[in-house]
């Protein structure tokens, strides 16, 4: 076992990425240390979005990782691993779950888990990586400033045990680390593609030339999400440069 070899648990942090970030600063953490919290007075979120969760309601987790087999040009299959333990353990209560490209975590058409991956890149290797994961467990009012957030407890109808959630998501995160450490990559981005949200239909989305009707057809090189469009052409996007039109 990697991931969970090391668990700390805290109150209250500013937010258990950067307290990673800090702890990778001051001395060299165990491949693997988990980092939770019960409340974060300044989580982050992607975009330079804040993540909000209410205190001991959610599962609020850092993991440190050491990715020395995976080139900076590779990092894509990390998100890809992470999202794959957060959709494996969501799939256990539901099976609408889906991965919306490049790592957020949904139930149908709402968030049910955020992910933030903070990689420090020397020379042509990954030095570390802090993988941060928000996963709505038992929340179930949410600010109106979300535009569709959901929880474990709103989708199932019931409420969870926040340290079993944790335990058994440690334990599937090793479980896909595994398949990192040992090549098993092409495993990944295939289940990682079956997980895709909206992947094979047609929805509306926008770039910076305007709205279009478009089809996922997965993800190509570094991670792009390539798009179909009507008229036959497909375009690789990186990250921010398409919105989902809901
Ligand atoms: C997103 O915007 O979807 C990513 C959200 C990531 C939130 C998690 S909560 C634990 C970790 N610490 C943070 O400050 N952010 C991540």
């Amino acid at each position: 076992m990697i991931i969970g070899s090391v668990i700390r648990h805290y109150e209250k942090v500013s937010s258990t990425n950067d307290l990673a970030s800090v702890m990778l600063r001051s001395d060299k953490p165990a491949e693997g240390t988990v980092i939770t919290a019960a409340f974060q007075e300044g989580g982050r979120g992607q975009k330079g979005n804040s993540w909000e969760s209410e205190p001991g309601k959610n599962l609020l987790m850092s993991v440190i990782l050491y990715p020395l087999m995976i080139m900076p040009e590779e990092q894509f299959v990390i998100s890809q691993m992470v999202s794959l333990a957060v959709c494996d353990l969501i799939r256990t209560e539901t099976p609408h779950v889906r991965i919306k490209w490049p790592n957020d975590i949904y139930v149908r058409d709402d968030k049910i888990a955020g992910i933030l991956i903070e990689h420090s890149i020397m020379g042509n290797a990954i030095s570390s990586t802090v993988a941060g994961i928000g996963l709505n467990v038992n929340q179930t009012e949410f600010g109106s400033t979300l535009p569709n957030p959901v929880s474990l407890a709103l989708v199932t109808g019931r409420k969870h045990d926040l340290s079993a959630v944790t335990g058994e998501l440690i334990r599937l995160l090793d479980m896909r680390y595994a398949m990192v450490i040992s090549g098993r990559t092409d495993e990944l981005a295939e289940a990682y593609h079956k997980s895709l949200y909206r992947c094979g239909e047609w929805h509306r989305y926008s770039d910076r030339n305007g709205e279009f009707r478009g089809m996922i057809e997965g993800t190509g090189p570094g991670g792009l999400l390539m798009v179909r469009r009507e008229k036959g052409t497909v375009t690789g996007y990186a990250f921010r440069e398409i919105d989902y039109i809901p």
